[in-house]
């Protein structure tokens, strides 16, 4: 039977289906293993099952020649060196569709949190700080009212967001994309517009595109500063995308209203950040598509991904072509 080595724990539904066919070897803890880990229990394996949290370039490919097929249990696919991969005729898969809808509710979740600020209001009650009914405590912004949403990033996470926003609060949608998206702007009356526009008009802004060279650190002073102070910036996608020292400095001098994140650069977000200083400045641990459903779905489409390819088929969800 050939090997494979599974980076982490994950839902059994995934691991039933790999059972039958491969000798499985799970790392039980829940840290990444080390790369000289990695390296050493994924000697001899046909297949990685790994985790956004698992670097896998080229060198740990190279040390792993036995390897196959990578199947990542996450959408994105940025700690694996994809070219390397396609070079050595490795198949990469990944797990789209099944946490869009867990992943927008995050975006729509700290949306909402921080425009009406949940966690300031948590903490007068935790701290013993809740006297009366305030007519000028905690106000935060409406969400209705003809406000204006812009998703950086129209890809399926974004268009389930704008979906939301649109038939919640009847929002304006504004989005940038690679692509023209003509259903998108018909469904949702959205409009594809520049980078600059959306950040001069949006109340709210929520990130969906992935970490690549033009997008990392698309979100530092200068694109900041232009954005309304009313508006809250909202990060689903990869930390990397927004400069944190700059995000410090908007939330100090209030270039805008709040930040909500559900990722950071890095993760965990070091002690010593200075986003942890503030308080309209809400951040949650990576946990966009952490449902039973959606984890339960990842499992499973990642074992079905890895499963294909080591048979010679076609990965049902392959980020590289290999032939
Ligand atoms: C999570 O961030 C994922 O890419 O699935």
């Amino acid at each position: 039977m050939e090997r494979i080595f599974v980076t982490r724990k994950i839902p059994e539904s995934g691991l039933a289906l790999l059972h039958p066919h491969f000798e499985i070897d799970v790392w039980e803890d829940p840290l990444p293993p080390p790369r000289q880990t990695l390296i050493a229990r994924g000697q001899g394996c046909a297949g990685l099952l790994t985790l956004l949290s698992d670097t896998i370039d080229s060198s740990v490919l190279d040390a792993l020649p036995s390897v196959r097929a990578i199947a990542n249990f996450a959408v994105g696919y940025n700690n694996i060196d994809i070219q390397a991969a396609t070079q050595r005729k490795i198949a990469i898969g990944n797990t789209p569709d099944v946490l869009t809808d867990a992943t927008a509710d995050i975006a729509v979740g700290l949306l909402i949190a921080v425009a009406r600020l949940f966690p300031q209001s948590a903490d007068q009650v935790r701290r013993l700080q809740w006297k009366t009914w305030e007519p000028l405590g905690l106000l935060g912004q409406d969400l209705s009212g003809g406000k204006t949403l812009g998703i950086v990033g129209m890809g399926r996470i974004g268009q389930a967001v704008a979906k939301r926003c649109y038939g919640g609060w009847n929002m304006r949608v504004l989005y940038t994309s690679r692509t023209e998206r003509p259903q998108v702007d018909r469904d949702l009356q959205a409009t594809r517009v520049s980078f600059e526009r959306l950040l001069e008009q949006s109340d709210f802004i929520s990130i969906h595109t992935d970490l690549n060279p033009s997008t990392r650190h698309l979100f530092h002073r200068e694109t900041l500063r232009r954005m309304k102070p009313n508006a809250v910036l909202v990060n689903t996608s990869r930390g990397g995308v927004i400069d944190q020292n700059a995000l410090a400095e908007a939330l100090e001098q209030k270039w805008i209203f709040g930040a909500g994140l559900d990722v950071t650069d890095p993760e965990p977000l070091p002690d010593d950040s200075a986003l942890r200083r503030y308080d309209n400045c809400l951040i949650l641990p990576h946990i966009g598509s952490a449902t039973f459903e959606a984890r339960s779905a990842m499992s499973q489409m990642a074992a079905r991904n890895l499963l294909a390819a080591l048979q010679g088929q076609p990965m049902p969800y392959a980020v590289n072509p290999i032939q």
